[in-house]
């Protein structure tokens, strides 16, 4: 018989009596050290020849097994460069998540470009291949998929349609640094794949971007448009003919924020293996829990990156208690489980699909370069997208521990399991 006075918010015992540290410092000695030996050299910029960001270049372009990459300031320019080299611009489309961090969307409104809102596959959390072949339309101009929370999407069928209809994928792997499908590293599946290696992110420079591609004209474009001072290598005459200056969009990166980021790197595979052993040792310690659904991984998906750990609260649970009660048992047992941060309640703006931003505001009242000008209509119809309204608001999650005793890992699965089997008295 389970019993209320068992739990933790009821006056028993907490399943995790001292708070949960995570022993794995992000800016470690030798991070350290990488930025200063840059100092000490009175290095700040792109240093001639490439230096730190030609290694850093080189070695994620290897990592991803692309043949170039090119650093940036931000995951967000990262995006932005993408959409641009492969053509997005007023008066075409990009199919995007709806599940996702806003930047994977907003550069598409730079571009003058309308996004349209996919919903996700309820297993995997990620963008629906079904979905994205309902919603091409003739004035498509790319797919842009999210490797959300470092689960691989169903990049087989993703390849498929976007072949069938002769369309490029950009992979967002913002999240998901060294993940893979089918041995094949995400970044390198689509036409470009882009990584934003800002503050928690697996490979970190604080801000700080980088994209992958095979194609020297598509690089020659993300070039062009802002990174003044950088070689272009690819067939187009006129983008060679501009020589070595930009668009002006300066999203070249930072010297230091690079030297970060080439410690994270060298150190992925060891820091993946890490997060990887403690989300089994929670997945090993949820199955079967009762109210609770564990994320899916695709077959030939190898999980990378992370940022967080997620879960799914069943529409029964939540039936019995809302989100907020259980996250509060949770805490209460010493589990540090938060809602979903992705979710409509954590946003003053609702989900991304319904945000004012891409539905009812008005575009042409800020000017500058926006907005289309043959659209007759300022703001965009709102979707419904069932799957991703029900799932995120039933999202719970915790960040993606590195280093923390595996004994601890194994009791905060224990004590989830306690809440969730007593869920009928909260
Ligand atoms: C999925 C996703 N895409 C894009 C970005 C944007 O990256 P940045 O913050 O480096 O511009 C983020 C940032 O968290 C992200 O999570």
């Amino acid at each position: 018989m389970k019993a209320k006075n068992e739990l933790a918010i009821f006056g028993g015992s907490k399943s995790i009596t001292s708070p949960v540290v995570e022993a794995w410092k992000k800016i470690d000695h030798n991070v350290k050290s990488a930025v200063c030996r840059l100092m000490d050299a009175g290095i700040s910029t792109i240093p001639v020849g490439g230096g730190v960001i030609g290694e850093f270049e080189a070695a994620f372009a290897s990592m991803t097994s692309s043949r170039y990459a090119l650093a940036m300031n931000s995951g967000t320019s990262t995006l932005h460069s993408a959409y641009v080299s492969v053509g997005v611009g007023p008066g075409t489309e990009v199919i995007v998540p709806a599940y996702t961090w806003h930047a994977t969307v907003t550069p598409v409104l730079h571009c003058a470009a309308t996004p349209i809102f996919c919903d996700i596959d309820p297993r995997t959390l990620t963008i629906s291949p079904e979905e994205i072949e309902r919603k091409i339309s003739p004035r498509t101009r790319a797919i842009c998929v999210v490797h959300v929370w470092g689960n691989v999407c169903d990049m087989g069928a993703i390849l498929r349609i976007a072949d069938r209809h002769h369309l490029p994928v950009i992979e967002d792997c913002s999240h998901a640094h060294g993940a893979s499908w089918q041995g094949r590293k995400v970044g390198s599946m689509g036409a470009v794949g882009c990584f934003s290696c800002q503050g928690p992110k697996a490979v970190s420079g604080g801000e700080l971007g980088v994209v992958v591609t095979n194609d020297p004209d598509l690089y020659d474009k993300m070039v062009l448009l802002g990174h003044f001072g950088r070689k272009k290598i690819g067939s187009s005459k006129a983008i060679l003919s501009v020589g070595d200056m930009s668009l002006g969009a300066k999203y070249r990166a930072h010297a230091w924020a690079v030297a970060m980021a080439n410690e994270d790197l060298k150190r992925l595979p060891e820091l993946n293996s890490k997060r990887g052993k403690n989300y089994q040792i929670l997945c090993d310690g949820l199955r079967e829990c009762p109210g609770l659904e564990l994320i899916d991984t695709l077959p030939g998906v190898e999980r990378g990156g992370y940022l967080e750990f997620k879960f799914k609260l069943s529409p029964e649970a939540l039936k019995i208690a809302t989100r907020e009660r259980i996250v509060e048992a949770m805490h209460a047992e010493g589990i540090p489980l938060v809602a979903d941060r992705y979710s409509d309640r954590n946003y003053t703006y609702g989900l991304l699909h319904a945000a004012p931003l891409f539905t009812t505001f008005d575009l042409k009242s800020i000017g500058g370069c926006f907005f289309n000008p043959e659209d007759s209509h300022a703001a965009h119809p709102i979707v419904h997208l069932p799957i991703s309204e029900d799932i995120t608001g039933r999202l719970v999650g915790m960040e993606a521990y590195v280093e923390v005793d595996t004994a601890v890992m194994a009791n905060m699965a224990a004590g989830i399991r306690k809440v969730m089997e007593r869920v009928e008295f909260l």
